[in-house]
């Protein structure tokens, strides 16, 4: 079992797979990568894109009457990327989705060039409420790539970090690629997902992720980041890896 918790597969929904057609060219290249579970995450709130909880929910049933259709072993389960937003924790409960209806993980995405104040008490919030946010991409936040102390601060007061295959592997340069490898080495790495949004110009990699974190760091490493991303389909706790403070280190 292989899943990918973050990704833009569902058609028609977001920037993602604009059709059926690009969708299913999507999942055939999910599967090349071994995966076997999808959790789709189109873009919610984030000024663009507004993807009701039933939108959704319709989409996910829809592509897995396709997926079974034309025999493709993929199985989609709903969720949505959500931009960070003032009453977060008080739509929990009712209008937002939880990765693979866990009822416990929340993807959450920030700003690109800013982390809005009320980030750490919206953050907190949803853990009072007994959700756990899982932060994506944080290597395409300007302030955190200045300040990893201030990822390891969220981390260690509880939320997760997702980063993206394509950045770790190099697709998006060599400074995505360092910073990604700094924050793995500093254990604020929980997830690693796709982000995929076209079979082409945005695919799975995932296959390649994996493999460079074998080679560069270990085979344990690989066991630790697929089964945390089955804990997000059980809706289960684990127990991550005590993050590394910078101002400990030299880095
Ligand atoms: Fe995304």
């Amino acid at each position: 079992m292989l899943v990918d918790i973050h990704n833009h597969i569902l058609p028609g929904l977001d920037d993602g797979a604009k059709s059926m057609e690009e969708a299913m060219l999507l999942a055939t290249n999910a599967v090349a990568n071994g995966m076997t579970h999808i959790i789709a995450t189109p873009h919610h709130h984030n000024g663009k894109y507004m993807n009701a909880s039933s939108v959704v929910e319709d989409a996910v049933v829809n592509f897995n009457k396709e997926l079974s259709e034309k025999a493709i072993p993929l199985q989609i389960l709903p969720g949505q990327e959500i931009h960070l937003y003032n009453s977060i924790p008080q739509d929990l409960d009712k209008d937002l989705l939880t990765l693979a209806n866990s009822r416990k993980y929340i993807l959450i995405e920030l700003p690109t060039n800013h982390i809005p104040t009320f980030t750490f008490d919206i953050l907190f919030q949803i853990q009072l409420r007994g959700y756990i946010p899982i932060i994506a991409h944080p290597e395409r936040n300007m302030v955190f790539r200045k300040d990893k102390q201030k990822l390891y601060d969220l981390v260690n007061k509880g939320s997760l970090v997702q980063i993206t295959a394509s950045s770790l592997i190099g697709e998006k340069g060599r400074a995505l690629k360092k910073y990604t490898k700094k924050l793995i080495k500093h254990n604020l790495v929980h997830f690693i997902s796709s982000d995929s949004h076209h079979y082409v110009r945005r695919p799975f990699l995932l296959k390649d992720a994996y493999q460079y974190v074998r080679e560069k760091f270990s085979e344990d490493h690989v066991t630790y980041y697929s089964e945390n991303a089955k804990h997000v389909i059980f809706g289960t706790v684990f127990q991550p890896i005590p993050p590394i403070s910078f101002k400990k280190t030299r880095d």
